[in-house]
């Protein structure tokens, strides 16, 4: 199986654990879309009646298109279960997310969930977190500034570009600064620190979140918790 099927498979799985009248928090990515067409399938089949908080105007895109109603995190009292995708996890639960730069409403989606579901293939399972550059979301005006002390603290600092090699804008219009550590030691210390920078709006590290892992494998959709 390659790495979309098994994709597909995790996202089509955790369609399943979604119940009728709930608020879903539906994140972004790759593996986030295998999620919210087997969703939208529902809607239609079984006439779910679900509502989705997005964290992301592309998955607010395919969620509309998908047939599943929307709201806004602010416009809900609380959201029952988020499913999301990540970019590494650690044996302990914690990950790095913000690969596809919806690192921001993405978090703010998942402190406002009671359940927080990842969803990946097995490729992301890793001992220790850091070989994936971790993203920092920072504002445009003085991002040079925090770029230059990324680069004092040896984090290896690159900005995220698009495509035309401008600087990557997140939905929020802010610029992401990928971090090349490889090895993070103490993700909770790193976390403390990047937060108090002044032009720093969030982190990829999401620690302490999530209760359960979907992992795609060969043999089937592995649900670990
Ligand atoms: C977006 C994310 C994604 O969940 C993460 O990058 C995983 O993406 P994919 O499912 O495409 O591998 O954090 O900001």
């Amino acid at each position: 199986m390659n790495q979309n099927q098994l994709k597909q498979q995790v996202g089509q799985k955790a369609a399943e654990l979604v119940e009728d009248q709930t608020i879903v928090g539906l994140g972004t990515g790759s593996t986030v879309r295998y999620l919210v067409e087997a969703l939208g399938k529902r809607v239609a089949e079984e006439k779910l009646n679900i509502t989705g908080v997005v964290t992301s105007n592309a998955t607010a895109d395919l969620a509309q298109k998908c047939g599943i109603k929307l709201k806004s995190v602010d416009e809900v009292e609380q959201i029952d279960m988020t499913i999301d995708g990540a970019d590494e996890i650690s044996a302990d639960f914690q990950g790095i997310k913000g690969g596809g730069a919806a690192l921001l409403f993405e978090k703010i989606v998942a402190t406002n969930s009671k359940k927080n579901v990842w969803i990946v293939d097995q490729s992301k399972l890793k001992k220790q977190l850091g070989a994936f550059p971790l993203p920092v979301e920072v504002i445009p005006y003085g991002s040079q500034k925090i770029f230059e002390r990324f680069q004092q603290a040896g984090y290896q600092p690159t900005f995220r570009l698009t495509a035309d090699q401008q600087k990557k804008k997140t939905d929020s219009g802010n610029f992401i600064i990928d971090l090349h550590l490889q090895q993070i030691e103490n993700p909770q210390a790193l976390a403390t620190k990047l937060i108090q920078q002044v032009g720093v709006v969030e982190h990829g590290l999401f620690l302490n979140l999530v209760n359960t892992v979907i992992v795609g494998t060969p043999t089937g959709p592995q649900v670990i918790t």
